[in-house]
């Protein structure tokens, strides 16, 4: 074995230019640590050679021609961070057929294409390294995988989006307005290229994708994932949440607990002030894990950004040159059949916000549409109205069924009464997380 990996990067943008500076930095004590030596042999980008050169790097290890590392013997390890699903997924099929190690940030072709990846990779026995797909710099991939495997993994619940944590926390801290804290988060490179993958809860989505395969051990399919983005968030719905003691997160949940199937979702979601997840701000993600042995497990780290998602590139280059030529025993290898827990049948609290008349009555009609379907209220607040004839009337309920909460917005969204379409989020009560 070789305790010389030579690699390959394609893509230099903020987490390839971030990466090649840590290989770089890292080189000499990687060396001296470990005996391993990590050479970055070839930079492939579509830009001009001049991106590579301003960082310091050589323009002998430029080229723009993806072929010069795919189909180059003198290259062990390519990393793709170009992100999407194609090219990518092409380069990266063409590297695992010349008998090449792999390491990707690219969650969404991990999620959709998980299954055609790793079989290659297991055919050619060659290891596909996927740290940085997730959580940024918190290395929940390794965790997983590695530290709990004498686990049978039952909840992994996390914000695992930088942006959408990024915008959250500005519109509640700053009241500043969704689109102003995008344009921030895309200048500081947390965004994806279409900032709606963030902003819809599709990045989240493949993300639990990726986590909870791993951790439950199945094929999961993305399209099985139920999801909903935090562009209907207003600064309204914030501010009430912190009146009532709460905040709001983008959050993802899987659950394999119920004897009604898994339960993967990702929305936005009401979450106590008081709650470790609620002091998760800005680009940090976070991840609470539940193993049957191990109990209760929380990551947090930044989940976006060059040198924090380069620090994941570069750990899984560093575990490819352990195992180089011994085996590729990393790969995880996945059941396909599993039952699903359909939104439909979820139960919890909710957050309702009507915009109603300011009118007799309006208050008891709503609370006997909720009561005739047995949803209780918890709290209600309603704001004096100014000159508009319409006003904010937000309730908490106490637990009840996702179908019956849906039947009876239906219908409260019908009356005369209401001036437009209620706001519901859903509340999730993870106060025994501390227990
Ligand atoms: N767009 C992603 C985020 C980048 O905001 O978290 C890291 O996957």
């Amino acid at each position: 074995m070789s305790n010389n990996l030579r690699v390959g990067l394609i893509g230099f943008g903020t987490v390839g230019s971030g990466s090649a500076i840590i290989m770089r930095e890292k080189q000499q004590l990687f060396f001296e640590r470990y005996g391993i030596n990590i050479e970055l042999k070839k930079i492939c980008d579509k830009s001009p050679v001049q991106r590579i050169t301003d960082e310091g790097f050589s323009p002998e290890i430029y080229t723009n021609d993806v072929n010069a590392l795919i189909n180059n013997p003198e290259i062990d390890v390519i990393v793709e961070l170009i992100g999407g699903i194609e090219p990518a997924k092409t380069f990266i099929l063409r590297a695992i057929e010349n008998g090449k190690h792999v390491v990707t940030a690219n969650k969404a072709l991990l999620a959709m294409h998980w299954d055609e990846i790793f079989s290659a990779a297991q055919r050619k026995n060659v290891m596909v390294g996927f740290e940085a797909s997730v959580g940024g710099g918190a290395p929940v991939i390794k965790s997983i995988r590695e530290s709990l495997v004498a686990n049978n993994i039952q909840k992994i619940i996390g914000i695992m989006n930088g942006t959408t944590n990024y915008i959250l926390t500005k519109m509640e801290e700053e009241a500043k307005d969704f689109s102003e804290v995008l344009k921030e988060a895309q200048r500081l490179g947390y965004a994806e290229a279409d900032p709606t993958f963030d902003v819809e809860g599709v990045d989240t989505a493949h993300k639990l994708t990726i986590l909870s395969s791993l951790g439950f051990g199945y094929n999961i399919k993305f399209s099985d994932i139920y999801k909903e983005g935090i562009s209907g968030i207003t600064l309204n719905d914030i501010h009430f949440a912190k009146e009532l003691g709460y905040t709001i997160k983008l959050l993802a949940i899987g659950q394999n607990i119920d004897e009604n199937g898994i339960e993967l979702r990702v929305h936005p979601t009401l979450i106590s002030c008081s709650h470790p997840l609620a002091q998760i701000k800005a680009a940090y993600n976070a991840f609470f894990i539940e193993g049957d042995r191990v109990g209760k497990i929380m990551l947090q780290g930044l989940g976006a950004g060059k040198y924090p998602t380069g620090s994941a590139v570069v750990a899984d280059l560093l575990d490819i040159a352990r195992f180089h030529g011994k085996n590729n025993s990393l790969n995880p290898v996945m059941n396909d059949a599993y039952k699903l827990k359909d939104i439909k049948d979820h139960t919890g609290r909710f957050y309702a916000c009507f915009y109603v008349s300011d009118r007799p009555g309006v208050l008891a009609t709503i609370s006997g549409i909720l009561g005739k379907r047995n949803i209780s209220i918890a709290s209600v607040i309603q704001k004096e109205r100014s000159e508009k004839s319409n006003v904010p009337i937000v309730m908490l309920t106490h637990e009840a069924k996702e179908k019956d909460m849906c039947d009876a917005i239906n219908e409260i969204n019908a009356l005369d009464i209401v001036f437009s379409n209620t706001k519901v989020i859903r509340i999730e009560d993870l106060t025994n997380w501390e227990n």
